[in-house]
């Protein structure tokens, strides 16, 4: 099995707190979003591959580590993921970026696929999938499928909140992906939503509502 982790770390649960917070605005909520996601690409690429390399310091030359093999693509599923996009590209900026569309059908809360566009060399990259909430893990399903039938090998699914249904249908299905959250959240409600969560991440990051 893959692994689940929970990025707990004081910073990104204060973040959290306020993004939950409903009175809080576009503006903060957006700043805040990526922070968090630049906090969590530390961890995230904690098991990155290095290699040794010799450099020439002023004093001597020494053998030290740098970033070795896989290269990364960070892929935001639409429209919510593109909010953590930044906050990861800041952190690692020659990755690639592809997006995949998705949307939930409000009545019977499937995801339906419009768009995909991804790196050449997607078979190649480590891919990290970005999306605020891990609800149903329908979107998320559906996208690591499309990544996978595009020939995506390595894959990561990063996101702020989680219910539990949704890591589990992820697992039952991926048991090869690597799931990354902020907070594991208690379920969901009769309408998808996960509680206590924090509302619709989409909305609240581009004022929509
Ligand atoms: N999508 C959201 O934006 N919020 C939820 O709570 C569930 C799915």
């Amino acid at each position: 099995m893959a692994k689940f982790v929970v990025l707990d770390h004081p910073l990104i649960q204060h973040k959290m707190t306020i993004i939950r917070n409903k009175e809080i605005g576009t503006k903060v909520f957006r700043e805040m979003v990526n922070e968090i996601a630049m906090l969590m690409a530390y961890e995230v690429t904690r098991d990155m591959p290095l290699e040794d390399v010799e450099v020439e310091t002023p004093i001597t030359t020494t053998i030290k580590k740098k970033l070795a093999g896989k290269k990364l693509a960070v892929v935001p599923i639409l429209r919510a993921g593109l909010g953590m996009v930044d906050g990861i590209v800041n952190m690692i900026p020659a990755a690639r970026i592809g997006h995949i569309g998705m949307y939930r059908d409000e009545e019977t809360l499937e995801p339906v696929e419009y768009f995909v566009k991804l790196p050449e060399d997607i078979d190649q990259r480590e891919v990290l999938i970005v999306d605020p909430m891990l609800a149903t893990g329908g979107s998320a399903n559906m996208a690591i499928d499309a990544l996978k039938k595009r020939g995506a090998k390595f894959i990561k699914l990063v996101v702020l909140v989680s219910a539990p249904e949704g890591v589990k249908a992820v697992q039952a299905a991926h048991p090869d992906v690597d799931i990354y959250t902020a907070a594991l959240d208690e379920g969901l409600n009769e309408n998808g939503y996960i509680v206590p969560g924090l509302g619709d991440a989409g909305d609240r990051l581009f004022g929509t509502k």
